[in-house]
């Protein structure tokens, strides 16, 4: 029984609900008896104010800008861990041994080729089809390939399963970035690092060995673990519903692929450079923060506010850094990080965007750093993708073993019309 009570009032009666508590953050009313007892239903569109499951895998304070994976910081596991090992951390709960952690690598290095007939569904698409389109397609069809690890209620299954997703992301979106450039599918390298992998998958060539640069190898690692997991966003509230009616996990996955791909969530790295570049030069920033103010205009600063956070992206304090050493590591500058610092500047001292309490977030700084390595803005949502894979199989792992787990049904508010009876056509 819970210690803490809420008590509602509804239609002249009064019903208690119990107030759990968790290892820290909000409490919550646990309302799943209200239906049965009200004959009501809450209504909360967006979810805003509903935690839809219970989890220990990341926690995010927003007003204090806090980001913890297993309970150890973002900027800690940036600067200390690697994505394999933060990959594991949130698999397993804790941080692996040395053994354990060559283990996992050796186990995820062994699963990054791809069924060789999966060549053949690249050809199926337009040189010109957006990365997230391919994505899209290519993961769900996994499951056309892996009928021996879709038993969800298997445990092997879901264990060999998640490392395959995890494993063969990085080929999947170098492959899609390979064709759209008309250039050959490279084959991973087991030698490699996961991310010196993708980087060698993505920009090396048959024709001459490709030399993994430390400090870029460095920089893409550390985005992928900023993108590795964030509690339940709308691609990740995917997936879990996805895998709560029993789907394969390659369905789930391709499903949080397709949700992600939006312009409010994943696709915001994309939107945020190529408005950044719209902007062009700092003279021109007030004029699109008046833009982002105006309600009739439907331009908004991508980049800019969360759902959770109303202080500081923890992840864009690091991504802000991150440039300046991609910046030096390849010797580039891009005047367009001149146009972010100054807009940043300039929005953050703006009443409107902090009233409304709008900072930058994960996907205001990514771009800059994912162009100035060599990646067109159509890939910077399919990296992100690869990287948050990462949290949604370990998600969708922590929903199948949970075993108050059921299919996710939300019901409604009816505003439609009552019932009436079929007028025929020669009446009407
Ligand atoms: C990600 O959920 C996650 O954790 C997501 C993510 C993850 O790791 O999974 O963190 C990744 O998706 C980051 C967000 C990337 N999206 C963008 O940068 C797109 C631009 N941002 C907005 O579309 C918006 O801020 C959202 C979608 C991110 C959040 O939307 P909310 O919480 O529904 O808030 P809202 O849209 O209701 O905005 C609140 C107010 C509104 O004004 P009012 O209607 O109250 O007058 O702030 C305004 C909005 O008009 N506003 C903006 C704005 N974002 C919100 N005004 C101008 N520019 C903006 N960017």
């Amino acid at each position: 029984m819970a210690d803490k009570q809420a008590k509602l009032e509804l239609g002249g009666q009064t019903y208690e609900f119990p107030v759990l508590e968790g290892s820290t953050g909000p409490d919550v009313v646990d309302i799943r008896k209200l239906y049965g007892s009200t004959g009501a239903f809450t209504f909360d569109p967006g979810y805003k104010s509903t935690a839809s499951c219970e989890s220990a895998l990341t926690y995010i304070d927003g007003q204090e800008g806090v980001l913890l994976h297993r309970g150890y910081p973002i900027g800690q596991l940036a600067e200390h861990s690697s994505f394999m090992e933060t990959a594991y951390l949130l698999l397993n709960g804790e941080l692996p041994s040395q053994q354990e952690y060559e283990d996992f690598n050796y186990t995820i290095t062994r699963h990054t080729m791809l069924h060789d007939q999966l060549n053949t569904f690249y050809q199926g698409f337009r040189r010109d089809a957006h990365p997230m389109a391919i994505m899209c397609g290519v993961v769900g069809a996994l499951s056309a390939f892996y009928h021996d690890s879709t038993d969800i209620s298997d445990p092997e299954h879901r264990k060999i399963s998640s490392h395959r997703l995890i494993a063969k992301m990085p080929t999947i979106a170098a492959m899609a970035y390979k064709y759209s450039v008309g250039q050959p599918f490279m084959q991973p390298k087991n030698d490699l690092s996961y991310t010196g992998n993708f980087l060698r998958m993505t920009f090396g060539v048959p024709a001459e060995e490709y030399e993994v640069i430390p400090a870029v190898e460095k920089a893409m690692d550390r985005i992928f673990i900023l993108h590795a997991d964030h509690e339940q966003n709308a691609s990740t509230s995917t997936v879990r519903l996805a895998g709560s009616s029993g789907a394969n996990p390659f369905a789930c996955i391709a499903a949080g692929i397709a949700c992600l791909w939006g312009p409010a969530h994943g696709g915001a790295n994309e939107a945020a450079l190529n408005m950044l570049r719209e902007i062009g030069t700092p003279d021109r920033i007030p004029h699109y923060i008046e833009r982002a103010k105006d309600k009739n205009d439907p331009f908004r600063l991508m980049g800019f506010g969360h759902r959770v956070y109303k202080n500081y992206d923890p992840r864009a304090t690091v991504m802000q850094s991150t440039v300046r050493e991609v910046f030096e590591a390849l010797n580039v500058k891009d005047p367009v990080f001149e146009t972010a610092l100054q807009l940043e500047e300039i929005a953050l001292n703006d009443p409107y965007f902090k009233e409304k309490k709008l900072f930058p977030n994960v996907d205001f700084y990514s771009g800059i750093i994912l162009s100035a390595i060599g990646f067109p803005t159509t890939m910077f949502t399919a990296l992100f993708a690869l990287a948050r894979t990462v949290g949604w199989v370990a998600q969708w792992n922590e929903m199948i073993s949970d075993p108050a787990q059921v299919i996710g049904r939300p019901r409604q508010l009816y505003t439609g019309p009552v019932e009436r009876d079929y007028v025929p056509l020669s009446e009407r």
